[in-house]
């Protein structure tokens, strides 16, 4: 994906989550420049944890939508948003303190788990929204 560049095809229809969605993609879109210039290791420490913490605080606002909608895939979903924070901790821990081996390794399951979530996963819910 273009990294950084939010268009409207990444609309959920709620102002709320997609200026959620704005922010970790622009987050991303941080890290992307920064491995691309072989990057500092501790601001790329720091933007992975900034990551966490916000995807952390998308995710249960994107959950209480989703109930609040009555939603009737909710518990795939959230099932989901942890195997996520499962496979983040993962990367984490294997790195603390210190940035990832490879980089752009992290970087590629991060940009392609966000797009294709967002995409797929997420527009689902929208559609469902719309309907009611
Ligand atoms: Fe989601």
């Amino acid at each position: 994906m273009e990294l950084g560049n939010w268009n409207s095809k990444y609309s959920v229809n709620n102002a709320i989550i997609d200026d959620q969605h704005k922010r970790l993609l622009n987050i991303l879109y941080k890290l992307e420049r920064l491995v691309s210039k072989g990057g500092d290791k501790e601001k790329m420490v720091g933007l992975l944890s900034n990551m966490s913490d916000y995807a952390l605080e998308h995710f249960k606002s994107e959950e209480q939508y989703m109930q609040r909608i009555g939603y009737p895939k909710l518990e795939k979903h959230k099932e989901l948003h942890s195997m996520y924070t499962l496979e983040v901790l993962k990367y984490t821990l294997s790195h603390l303190d210190d940035a990832p081996e490879n980089p752009r390794e992290v970087l590629n399951f991060l940009s392609h788990w966000w797009t294709d979530h967002i995409l797929k996963v997420d527009m689902d819910y929208s559609k469902h929204a719309n309907l009611n």
